[in-house]
């Protein structure tokens, strides 16, 4: 973990959040690199559940929500975890969550044995909206973006003539206050969730839930996942959220162990029935084929976008022995899918002079308009690949003095490491085919 964690602070990928101050607890920035990968994986869950589904459309709500949802959607109540404060080091820690050895101060001292009776702390983050004390409303932020896909069920499925079954997907970010974030990015108190709502009959519940559970499967192995890092977590009864019947989670095995990275839960009709309840407004649906008017039951993958991000640079990373005898080196790399690398192609011009330097630098502006490219004509190439194989880049052309003559370029693939001869002319071609959020 600490060789990733160093990597992302060194490469661009990921920083503390107001690094200069000391940091904040729980808050990261994404870098240029970082980004990148983020948003190629959100573009790329869009372009898998959204654009290729005729049954699914998106919304992009606000954050800031009428409190009464967060009364009517049960989490004023009951989105709390328990906590337990620690007389003797004076520190608070989430119940079920306490390892001495990693949250104590003291160490061995604190066993456990000075750890007052669990306390309920609701994680909302609470904010005040508007200028006067009289007027000001008090709201949080939201610590899930699903509420608002129920709030806005009737608005979506009236105005883009949606039938049950069928998927209401957004992304965006969330707040929690986690009593401790921990892990890198794994709890944050500010991250980013991908959700669907999806709408059915009652009684499909079950067969739409398993119909759910091979897609989302599938989508994290497309974007590279090792399959035998991931495992299904089925929930028992009582440690299900207020709103579940049945919750399953896909874990992924982190260096810290295995984590969640999303949830599948069935919601039933608790959601739309609450905000029935509270507004007043009715959130039934009318089938003009049966002319039957009834409250769809819900189906719920909700996957954290940061986790993704760290399951995918935690499989990736790699370090390798390269070379044999005195040659050998060693060579981190990132073995990033190419739909979902930051850097898609980076032009090295073998030299700078006789031209060569030109050809690349003109090369590169082409590429560019069509995918991420890097130049880079400092230092030796075998530095510049290493450089690029730290970052992830899938591909490195190489612009040499036969480039002059006939017009091709060495194309050299990351993770073989095989350098292929190839026309320029071809080459954005062949990197946007192995790039393609497309699947064959
Ligand atoms: N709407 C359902 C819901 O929010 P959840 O299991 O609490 O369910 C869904 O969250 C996903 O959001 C998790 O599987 C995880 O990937 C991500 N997530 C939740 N809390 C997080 C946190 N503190 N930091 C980063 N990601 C988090």
């Amino acid at each position: 973990m600490e060789n990733i964690v160093s990597l992302c602070k060194r490469r661009g990928f990921i920083f503390p959040s107001s690094g200069i101050y000391g940091g904040i607890n729980g808050c990261w920035d994404f870098g240029p690199l970082g980004v990148e990968l983020k948003r190629n994986i959100k573009d790329d869950w869009w372009y898998f559940f959204v654009k290729q589904r005729a049954d699914m459309v998106g919304l992009d709500s606000s954050i800031l929500m009428h409190p009464e949802v967060w009364k009517a959607s049960g989490h004023v109540d009951e989105f709390h975890d328990l906590m337990v404060d620690c007389k003797e080091c004076k520190k608070r820690f989430r119940e079920d969550q306490f390892v001495a050895e990693e949250d104590c101060p003291n160490k061995k001292h604190c066993d456990g044995a000075h750890l007052s009776s669990p306390k309920a702390f609701n994680m909302m983050l609470q904010t005040s909206l508007g200028a006067s004390e009289e007027s000001a409303v008090n709201t949080y932020l939201r610590p899930e973006t699903c509420q608002s896909i129920f709030v806005n069920f009737k608005e979506v499925y009236s105005s883009a003539r949606m039938q049950v079954p069928f998927g209401i997907a957004q992304v965006g970010k969330a707040f929690r206050n986690e009593i401790n974030p921990r892990n890198f990015i794994f709890r944050s108190r500010e991250f980013e969730q991908m959700e669907i709502e999806f709408f059915c009959k009652p009684e499909d519940e079950d067969s739409v839930f398993e119909e759910w559970k091979t897609t989302i499967w599938q989508w994290y192995l497309d974007i590279g996942l090792t399959e035998s890092k991931m495992r299904w977590y089925s929930h028992p009864t009582e440690s299900l959220a207020h709103y579940s019947s049945r919750t399953e989670d896909i874990e992924y095995d982190f260096p810290f162990g295995w984590g969640e990275l999303q949830g599948l839960a069935n919601r039933g009709c608790f959601d739309l029935t609450q905000h029935t309840k509270f507004s007043g407004k009715d959130l039934s649906f009318f089938d003009p084929t049966t002319q039957e008017r009834f409250v769809p039951s819900v189906i719920e993958p909700s996957a954290g976008a940061d986790r993704t991000v760290l399951a995918i640079l935690c499989d990736a990373y790699c370090e390798e022995e390269v070379g044999t005898g005195e040659k050998s080196d060693m060579r981190t790399v990132l073995k990033l899918h190419p739909r979902i690398a930051p850097i898609k192609a980076a032009i090295l011009p073998l030299v700078k002079k006789d031209g060569i330097a030109e050809i690349a630098q003109n090369f590169e502006a082409q590429l560019r308009k069509k995918f991420n490219t890097f130049y880079d004509q400092a230092g030796a190439i075998g530095r510049r690949y290493r450089r690029m194989d730290e970052a992830g880049t899938p591909f490195c052309i190489c612009v040499d003095y036969d480039t002059k003559e006939d017009e091709t370029v060495t194309v050299r693939e990351r993770d073989s490491m095989e350098q292929v001869r190839m026309p320029m002319s071809e080459v954005a071609g062949y990197i946007e085919s192995k790039c393609s959020f497309e699947r064959d």
